[in-house]
């Protein structure tokens, strides 16, 4: 197996200026791990799951099914899998702890404090993760710089150290026009709340639709203060770790 050793100033060189297609075809030829791609089924991640599947790629494609998600997100988890014809594996939140965290604190109690949600979070997103992501050379996430000034930060190839495996944001940069652009030309499907002014969809309690001018993470966690992420990207992914 390639190591992960490359700089990343060479792996930005190379892939800075690929689009989509060029950008996993190259990743697949250059690294000959597992490949894992995360989707939430928003629409950065039905334009990669598209491109990974139109292109017949050695890629896997897993979503983490927290339990919480909106029923329109189960539909399109349900088309992509019948327009494809190709397995999305879902992971599932460890029994005994989801059974454990809501007779205890409550199926609601993620809105009581930010260390309920962030448990919450833990244990239906992040542990499955952990366990999705085990064994793969790279992670391929639809992030955006756009998303949030904490996004904007990030890198098209980034280290996961914890994880010990290199992360691919092959969409840092794309517009939403350009993501909406290839929804209609290879006809994806997409989650209808996108059209009701939810542009960034996560668990149903814990996303409402944005105002109009409002930021597109907005509508994530609303609650709380100064929170838009849930761990799986920041690195705060330890359970029991302070609340932010
Ligand atoms: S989150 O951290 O706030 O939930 P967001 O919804 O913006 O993330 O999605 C960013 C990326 O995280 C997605 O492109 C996807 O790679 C990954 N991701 C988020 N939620 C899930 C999920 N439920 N299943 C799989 N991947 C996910
Ligand atoms: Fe739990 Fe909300 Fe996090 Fe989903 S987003 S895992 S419901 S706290």
């Amino acid at each position: 197996m390639t190591l992960n050793v490359e700089p990343l100033h060479t792996l930005h060189a190379d892939f800075a200026d690929l689009t989509l297609d060029e950008a996993l075809i190259a990743l697949r030829q250059r690294f000959d791990g597992r490949i894992a791609f995360s989707t939430s089924l928003g629409l950065e991640d039905q334009v990669i799951t598209d491109a990974i599947f139109r292109n017949g790629l050695d890629i896997d494609v897993f979503t983490l099914d927290t339990g919480r998600n909106f029923t329109e997100t189960y539909d399109v988890l349900d088309e992509t899998r019948k327009k494809y014809g190709r397995p999305i594996k879902a992971f599932y939140p460890q029994t005994e702890a989801i059974e454990r965290y809501v007779t205890i604190k409550g199926i609601n109690a993620i809105y009581e404090s930010v260390e309920n949600r962030k448990e919450c979070c833990y244990i239906r997103k992040i542990e499955p993760l952990n366990r999705a992501l085990k064994g793969a050379q790279v992670w391929i996430t639809g992030l955006r710089a756009a998303q949030s000034s904490y996004r904007a930060d990030m890198g098209l190839f980034e280290r996961d150290e914890q994880r010990d495996l290199l992360k691919f944001n092959p969409l840092l940069h794309a517009t939403s026009g350009q993501l909406w652009g290839d929804i209609r030309k290879y006809a994806i499907p997409y989650n209808k709340l996108h059209g009701q002014l939810y542009p960034s969809i996560g668990c149903a309690p814990c996303t409402r639709p944005v105002a109009v001018g409002e930021d597109e993470r907005a509508g994530r966690w609303w609650w709380e203060s100064h929170n838009q992420e849930c761990g799986l990207h920041d690195g705060t992914a330890n359970p029991l770790r302070k609340a932010a």
